[in-house]
Parts: C-alpha cells; sequence; structure tokens
C-alpha cells in the first residue's frame, strides 16, 4: 500500500514500488508509447540495475509491466535506449519489425550490449554476441544512444566515456565502428558525463532551417548542485558534431534541481521530438520520503528550436496530451498588490497565468501552501531571474541540499511574463516564456496544503490567470 499517496504524482509515470532512476529505451512502436528505467526491483535504494517498462497511448496514463531486462553474467543493466528496427537490418525479426535495445552491461567493466523484442517489447531476447561495444580500457563508457541516420543510411551511437562523448556507426545494430568523439574541450566538466542524446530540430518550426542539439548530463557539478544536463547546438554531418558555440560555452536545459539523465522517445510517428527526465538529483535521491517507491518522471515535453543572440536555444513545453486531462476550468483577472488577489485550491494543477509586472518588483504564482510553508514560483524583474523557491515547502526534511531557492536568468519582453506552472503532488515544473527558461523542482508538502495564489510584491500586477486540475 501506498504509505505516501498525497506525494505520488498524478500525471507522470511513477513505479508501484522500489527504486527507479533514468529513463531509458524510451520508443514508440505499434500505437504504443514504450518507457524504461533504471530500476531496482528488491528494493528502494539504487542496486540490482534492471529495466523497468510502462507503456502508455497518450503519455500521461502509463501502465507497468513486469520488468524487461534484468542483470546477467556481463553485469547490471544500466542505462540505455531502444529503436523500432523498421527493415530488419539486425536481422532479428524474419524481415518484420521489431524493438532492439541497446544498453549498459555493467559488470567488470562497462561495456554496451544488445536485446531484441519481436513482441512489442513484452519479452525480451539478449543478443549471443554481446558485448556489441567492448570496453576500451576506461572506466566510465556507458548509456548508448541510437538513432537512425537517413542521410547516411546507417545507425548512430553516442556513449558517455568519462569527460566526453564517442560516436559509433552501424549497418545492423550488432557491428560497431567508431567515427569520432565530443566534447574533453567543451562544456561543463564539473563532473562525469552520462546519457547523452543527439537529435535535429528545426528553428521556429521552420523544416528549411534545423539545427542538431547534443545533450549531455553531468553529476555532479549542476548549476543547482548535484546532478543536471547541458546542451549544445551545432552540427552532425553523420560522422562529427560540431558545437556553434565557444569551447567553454555552458548551456543548461533546466535550472531546476530535479530534472536529469533526460532521453528523448525514438520513431515518434507524427515528428515531434519528445523526451522526459528523472525528477531527481544524486545529491539525495536516495533520501526521497516517498514509500514504497522512489523516483519518478517528469512529464514528457515537446522540444524545440528558438533564435536566440546569434544562435538558437532549446525550449520545452508540456506535450499537448497533457490538456486533456484537464478539468475543473477556475479562472480570475485582475490586480495583484502585496497581500491582494485571488486563491485556488488544488494538488495536482496545471496553473497558467500571465503578468503584466506593472510597478511591481517580483509577480509569481504560491503552490502547495499551507500553514506548514509554500513553494513560491516566481519572476524577479530586478535581478532578471526566473526562481522557484523551497527553502520553506514544508516540514519534511530530505538532506541538507534540499532546501534552497534555484533561479535562472530571463529578461521577458515588454513587461509581459508567461508562466506555466504544472505543480503535481510532489513536484513543480515551471515553463516560463513559452517554454525558454523551465525548472523543475521536488518539493514534500505537508498533507493539505494545497492553496494556490497569485501574488505581486513591491509593487502592482496585473495577471490572467486560469487553473486545471490534473485528473487522468
Ligand atoms: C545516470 C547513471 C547512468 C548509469 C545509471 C546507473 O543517472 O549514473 O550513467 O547508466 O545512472 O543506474
Amino acid at each position: 500500500a501506498d504509505e505516501t499517496p498525497h506525494w505520488r504524482p498524478a500525471v507522470r509515470f511513477s513505479p508501484e514500488r522500489d527504486w527507479l532512476n533514468d529513463p531509458n529505451g524510451l520508443v514508440f512502436f505499434d500505437g504504443e508509447y514504450h518507457l524504461f528505467g533504471q530500476h531496482n526491483p528488491y528494493g528502494d535504494q539504487w542496486g540490482n540495475m534492471s529495466w523497468l517498462h510502462a507503456v502508455s497511448t497518450d503519455l500521461v496514463r502509463w501502465e507497468q509491466l513486469p520488468v524487461a531486462l534484468e542483470p546477467d553474467e556481463l553485469g547490471a543493466i544500466y542505462s540505455g535506449s531502444a529503436v523500432v528496427d523498421h527493415h530488419d537490418t539486425s536481422g532479428f525479426f524474419g524481415g518484420k519489425p521489431g524493438l532492439v535495445a541497446i544498453y549498459t552491461s555493467a559488470g567488470e567493466t562497462q561495456q554496451q550490449c544488445i536485446a531484441h523484442s519481436a513482441d512489442r517489447g513484452r519479452t525480451w531476447t539478449k543478443h549471443a554476441g554481446n558485448p556489441v561495444i567492448p570496453n576500451p580500457g576506461v572506466e566510465d563508457f556507458r548509456d548508448p544512444k541510437v538513432f537512425w541516420h537517413a542521410p547516411t543510411g546507417r545507425w548512430v551511437l553516442l556513449v558517455a566515456a568519462g569527460d566526453r562523448i564517442g560516436i559509433y556507426g552501424s549497418a545492423n545494430l550488432r557491428e560497431w565502428e567508431q567515427l569520432s568523439e565530443f566534447g574533453a574541450e567543451h562544456g561543463s566538466h564539473g563532473g562525469v558525463w552520462e546519457c547523452p542524446d543527439l537529435f535535429e530540430l528545426p528553428v521556429d518550426g521552420d523544416p528549411g532551417r534545423t539545427r542538431w542539439v547534443l545533450i549531455v548530463s553531468i553529476n555532479p557539478g549542476g548549476p543547482a548542485g548535484g546532478s543536471a544536463t547541458q546542451y549544445f547546438t551545432g552540427d552532425f554531418d553523420g560522422t562529427a558534431f560540431t558545437s556553434d558555440g565557444p569551447a567553454d560555452e555552458v548551456r543548461w536545459v533546466d535550472r531546476g534541481a530535479d530534472f536529469y539523465a533526460p532521453q528523448s522517445f525514438s520513431d515518434v510517428s507524427d515528428g515531434r521530438r519528445l523526451w522526459l527526465g528523472w525528477t531527481s538529483n544524486w545529491d539525495y535521491a536516495e533520501a526521497i520520503p516517498t514509500s514504497p517507491w522512489r523516483g519518478m518522471m517528469s512529464t514528457p515535453r515537446e522540444l524545440g528550436l528558438v533564435p536566440a543572440g546569434d544562435g538558437v536555444a532549446l525550449v520545452q513545453r508540456p506535450v499537448a496530451e497533457l490538456s486533456a486531462v484537464r478539468a475543473n476550468r477556475r479562472a480570475w483577472r485582475g490586480s495583484l498588490a502585496d497581500g491582494t488577489g485571488a486563491e485556488f485550491r488544488g494538488s495536482a494543477v496545471d496553473v497558467v497565468a500571465t503578468f503584466r509586472i506593472g510597478t511591481a518588483s517580483v509577480v509569481g504564482v504560491d503552490v502547495f501552501a499551507g500553514p506548514g510553508g509554500r513553494t513560491r514560483v516566481g519572476y524577479d524583474a530586478a535581478a532578471g531571474e526566473l526562481f522557484v523557491d523551497r527553502t520553506d515547502a514544508g516540514g519534511t526534511r530530505v538532506s541538507e541540499k534540499f532546501p534552497a531557492c534555484h533561479t535562472t536568468p530571463l529578461i521577458v519582453d515588454e513587461g509581459v511574463l508567461d508562466l506555466r506552472v504544472v505543480a503535481d503532488r510532489s513536484c513543480v515544473e515551471v515553463f516560463a516564456a513559452d517554454g525558454r527558461a523551465v525548472m523543475t523542482d521536488l518539493v514534500f508538502p505537508d498533507p493539505g496544503s494545497d492553496r494556490i495564489a497569485p501574488f505581486a510584491a513591491g509593487g502592482r500586477a496585473e495577471v490572467e490567470v486560469e487553473v486545471f486540475d490534473l485528473t487522468p
């Protein structure tokens, strides 16, 4: 039974019980989205790493299935990806399409292995020729992400190797040759590089202008402490990635503390680039106070690129499917000043607000508010910063590193801020300026702390706000 039902999220995946970390094997196939994930089937701490499995037809309601991959003589099953082998390049499927999972076996060394499934991911056969990429003599060598590169007609694999990303190519998913590497001189090296991804995105939705986005998680070294995910934009010619920005540029995908190891879905049939991440941080993941489960995923997000300065920037928005489970719309428009405004209630809500900042110095929305605390999501106009403040979020102590106010720089146009807050029982995900600034933070409010209130401080602001319950 759930011992902490008030913290069980409504619209994102959480396991029935036991430990969960990174998303793995995200793939769309035959009408279903598959979510695999780093899982300990025997406890609520990291260990016995296996791939949990869940499926969904709408990205919001997930059905958990039996564990897909368990440790074997090559070691534990660490993070990896999955693809649809549409034309049976692997020869595993007798000419039909099937699913291939590419994962790290973590035993004496870390090596890349594959498994295949001809029954929509329900059962898996590990390849007899594993490992398909043996360890080249390095300690960290993991988290393979594979995609089909149509212009060169081959599979491309990225693997995290300590302080860099190795890029490999293959015709059949079984035999791989190294093509290039990237990163020893680029980006942030505050921690080990993990969980890479690489995909092409249109700029402003224009298919005639695209850039490639390389994703690299690092632990530690994140801007909010602990683990976090950086990105590079650039070009990929089928062999090597070249970054648009200077080598020392560091860009983060999410400036909250709790969005790690995100991975994009392979083979999404409508062409959207969708991803989700693990909603936690290695600084305190093992101290998260939920039971009998520990660890959850973010809501799935749609990715895009927008022009920014001389280049482009990544934007993220909750998937459109989330709007389909909105109910009980409440709305208010009016003037906010210190201590005046409107108030709503809810603990799994989608809040959509537009602020005209006026003379106020800070505007925002309090969520999970009650006698024991609140989580404040706001914009500090003078500092030019969006923030999530969970210093006073409730009586539950997670760890010394947990209480904090996280910030991200944001300049808004003409004093107008659009803010969307998906507050779901024990998590807030904040999307501002149409997804240009994004923050994800866990919070553990006291049961019953469900007040939601837009606010302005230091002056007067105008707001239009809608609040929806999220009811899958
Ligand atoms: C990232 C990570 C991966 C590894 C997995 C092990 O959170 O450390 O690099 O494959 O978790 O569970």
